[in-house]
């Protein structure tokens, strides 16, 4: 077995069995049953890997931080649980969405408490660290909520440059990988520029993983993505797919691609698999593949020039985040 494998699975396995020790509260049982659900349908973690990777090119006691690794965790599936009904998700790592299963009115204040559950987690930091980590915190949240605002803006606008796509990826995903690695390293008492390095490498490569995202929302294996296939597609949102379809598409094609996106009522299966076939015919797989390869690879030319005290977590942080641009789910 690779011996970095084995030693990012070792840190995965002490931040599972950590989570699991964790009461979120009791009752009323609707309002905390739902964290249970999302928080163990089994998602990748690479939010708080990233802070104990991060945390563990400095120094070697990762364990310290398992609570606030975790608070980074909470929220992400605090964001989760709301953009699933905002997106109108029915799955979500493979299982029912929590408005699906239980209502709306539930994820709303599931999502609500969990956000609270998270700054718990977070006051869990040394003291002094304390007031530096939730001003960038806090900025990184407001942050995702625009970005988020632009993405149901840009659903029904009908031109969105490549630019303000950036720009909205940027907010709504990249920036919270951003802070994660900042924060582990600020957690580990790292030099500042450092911190500083770390926060544009996890956006650069933030940007990549919304592309590889907004790839497989398009060609996933369902069940290994593990979400609806084509629910972009269903709700025209303005991935850099659509972007690119749009600005290539001439004749038939542009004609076809307006219909079904002007289209106030028609078959999902039918939909998705029309776009989908002009996506195809204009080679924009390979383009939007493209583009995440050069976000990814910018972040990789800013990780690798950084100097830290343990090369071999530079490794494991390194295999870690290139895996990503290879990810099935
Ligand atoms: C999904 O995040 C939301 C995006 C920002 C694309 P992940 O792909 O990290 O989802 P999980 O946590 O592994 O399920
Ligand atoms: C979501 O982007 C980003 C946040 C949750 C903030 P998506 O809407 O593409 O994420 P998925 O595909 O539902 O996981
Ligand atoms: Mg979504
Ligand atoms: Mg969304
Ligand atoms: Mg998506």
């Amino acid at each position: 077995m690779d011996p970095n494998k084995e030693s990012v699975d070792k840190i995965l396995g002490d931040f599972e069995k950590h989570i699991q020790t964790y009461q979120y509260g009791q009752s009323p049982i609707e309002l905390y049953e739902p964290i249970s659900y999302i928080m163990n349908l089994g998602g990748k973690r690479i939010r708080p890997l990233l802070t104990l990777l991060a945390y563990s090119l400095y120094r070697d006691d990762y364990e310290k931080i398992l609570t606030p690794a975790a608070a980074v965790e909470v929220f992400h599936n605090f964001t989760l649980m709301h953009d699933d009904i905002m997106d109108n998700a029915p799955l979500r790592r493979g299982k029912a969405t929590v408005h699906e299963k239980w209502n709306p009115n539930i994820a709303i204040l599931s999502g609500d408490v969990m956000l609270v559950k998270a700054y718990d987690m977070l006051l869990e930091v040394e003291k002094e660290k304390l007031p530096s980590v939730m001003r960038l915190f806090n900025k990184t949240a407001a942050e995702v909520c625009e970005g988020q605002q632009h993405d149901m803006n840009f659903e029904s606008r009908d031109s969105v440059s490549e630019e303000a796509y950036i720009d909205m990826i940027r907010l709504k995903t990249a920036v919270l990988l951003g802070f994660a690695l900042q924060y582990g390293a600020i957690l580990a008492g790292a030099p500042d520029a450092d911190a500083g390095r770390l926060y544009e490498f996890g956006v650069n490569i933030g940007i990549g993983f919304q592309l590889k995202d907004d790839l497989l929302d398009v060609y996933a294996d369902q069940a290994k993505f593990g979400k609806q296939v084509g629910g972009d597609i269903i709700s025209n949102k303005k991935t850099f797919l659509l972007i690119k379809a749009k600005e290539l598409a001439t004749g038939e094609k542009q004609e076809d691609l307006k219909r079904w996106i002007d289209a106030k009522e028609f078959d999902k299966e039918k939909k998705v698999a029309a776009v989908t076939k002009i996506y195809d015919a204009l080679g924009i797989r390979e383009l939007t593949e493209a583009k995440m390869h050069q976000y990814f690879e910018k972040g990789f030319g800013q990780f690798s020039s950084l100097q830290v005290p343990n090369p071999k977590m530079k490794a494991l942080l390194l295999q870690l985040t290139q895996d990503l641009a290879n990810r099935e789910k």
